[in-house]
This record gives C-alpha cells, sequence and structure tokens, in this order.
C-alpha cells in the first residue's frame, strides 16, 4: 500500500506542544489585563507567562534537534513562490520562537526583576546583567512586536495548512498529525 510522506513522531509531537506552549503564553498575557495591578492573579498569570514561553524556547531547541536527526518530507510541489513563501514563513516562525523568549528573558534582566518558572522560588533565576532601564524598554517593545509577527505568521501558516487541507484537499496536514 502506497504510505504518505510524513514528519516523524519527534517532530509532529513537538510541532503541536509548541503550538500548545505559544497559545499558552499568548492567553496568559493578554487576559493579565482583566485583572488589577498588583493582584496575585496578575502575577500568577505572569509567571504562566514566563513559564510557558520558556517551554518554546526548550521545545523549539529539542525541535531543532529532531529535524536534523530524523527525515523531513520533501516540500509539496505547487507554484515556485508559494513554496519559497513557505519555507520562508517557516524560516522565520523558528526565529520568531527563538528570539522571544530571548527577548523577554532580556527584558527582565535588565529590568532587574527575576525570572521564577512556575512560580517556584527555588527556581527563581536571573541573568547576570547590570541593570538598565533603556535597555530593558527596548527588549520589551522588540517583544512586544515581535508578538505582532508571531499573531501574523502563525495566522498567515495556519490559513495556508486550512487551505491546503479544505480547498486543495491535497492531504498536507495529515504529514504533521
Ligand atoms: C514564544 C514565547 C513568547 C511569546 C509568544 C510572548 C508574547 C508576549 C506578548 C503577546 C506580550 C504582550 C505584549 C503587549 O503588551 O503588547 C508579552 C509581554 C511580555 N513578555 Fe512575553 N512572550 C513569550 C515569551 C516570554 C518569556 C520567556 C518571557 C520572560 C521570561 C517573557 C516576558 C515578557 C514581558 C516582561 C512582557 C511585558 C509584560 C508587561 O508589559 O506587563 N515573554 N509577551
Ligand atoms: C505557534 C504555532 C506554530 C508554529 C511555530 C509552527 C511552526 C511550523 C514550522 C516551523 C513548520 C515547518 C516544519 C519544520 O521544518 O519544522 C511547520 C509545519 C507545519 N505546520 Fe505549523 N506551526 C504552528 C501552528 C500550526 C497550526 C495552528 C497548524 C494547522 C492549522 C499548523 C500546520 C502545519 C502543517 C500542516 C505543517 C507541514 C507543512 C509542510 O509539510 O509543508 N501549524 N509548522
Amino acid at each position: 500500500m502506497h504510505s504518505e510522506p510524513k514528519y516523524s513522531l519527534a517532530m509532529r509531537t513537538l510541532h503541536w506542544l509548541v503550538f500548545l506552549a505559544v497559545l499558552i503564553a499568548v492567553m496568559t498575557i493578554e487576559i493579565l489585563d482583566v485583572f488589577p495591578k498588583g493582584s496575585a492573579a496578575r502575577a500568577a498569570l505572569f509567571t504562566a507567562h514566563q513559564t510557558a514561553g520558556l517551554s518554546v524556547l526548550a521545545l523549539i531547541v529539542l525541535r531543532l534537534f529532531a529535524r536534523w536527526g530524523t527525515r523531513v518530507p520533501a516540500p509539496v510541489s505547487g507554484p515556485r513562490l508559494l513554496e519559497r513563501a513557505a519555507r520562508l514563513t517557516h524560516g522565520l516562525l523558528y526565529v520568531l520562537m527563538i528570539g522571544m523568549p530571548i527577548l523577554g528573558v532580556l527584558a527582565l534582566a535588565w529590568g532587574g526583576k527575576p525570572i521564577q518558572p512556575f512560580g517556584l522560588t527555588g527556581l527563581t533565576w536571573t541573568l547576570p546583567l547590570a541593570q538598565d532601564k533603556t535597555l530593558a524598554g527596548v527588549a520589551r517593545q522588540v517583544h512586544e512586536s515581535g508578538a505582532t509577527l508571531v499573531y501574523i505568521f502563525v495566522g498567515l501558516h495556519a490559513t495556508a495548512a486550512l487551505w491546503h487541507e479544505c480547498i486543495l484537499k491535497d492531504r498536507l496536514l495529515r504529514r504533521m498529525i
């Protein structure tokens, strides 16, 4: 029987775990503003944002290893321009998934604030950087602009995947499930 080319189990699992972690990072930070400054709920959501964001970084590093270590199916054939756009989008998504958590960590470190994954005091750490309000502001602004790029490119990427599934019906989505 003809079997479809698929991403490896590791790549498929890590793809959807990254998606889940990004979803949690984005939802926690967007809901945060509903709660008053200084409230426990706000602090908990910010901790969850940091934890989810750091998980994205850990998972994407594993995913890069999985990508190099396993066979990746050849791109589906289509117009050259679209193939190139897909490759560029995938590359940019990798850059964003690595860059966003690093910028978040830098914003906190330059701001003189500790990073506390899972809210556990035992896991509290910070980068050994001298406090610098200007650099903290820059890192935070680039982090915020990066978030807009995340929305745009994840949106485009997911729309393209659903276009393949619903309109082109070429079973592309099944390569990642
Ligand atoms: C892929 C991972 C991440 C994504 C997609 C992400 C996304 C976001 C978004 C959408 C915002 C709100 C921006 C706005 O106000 O317009 C934000 C704010 C912020 N994030 Fe992240 N983030 C990620 C990882 C991290 C990590 C790992 C940290 C730190 C450990 C972090 C620290 C911050 C800080 C300090 C802010 C500003 C909060 C505030 O203004 O109250 N982020 N992030
Ligand atoms: C944070 C969200 C997401 C990120 C960062 C992301 C990232 C990526 C990347 C980088 C690839 C290229 C494969 C690789 O070399 O790793 C990929 C492939 C793929 N993604 Fe996503 N993705 C996200 C969400 C989604 C969603 C929501 C869908 C479906 C609605 C989706 C469907 C697919 C499919 C079908 C492929 C395979 C494309 C192909 O074989 O050409 N992704 N994704």
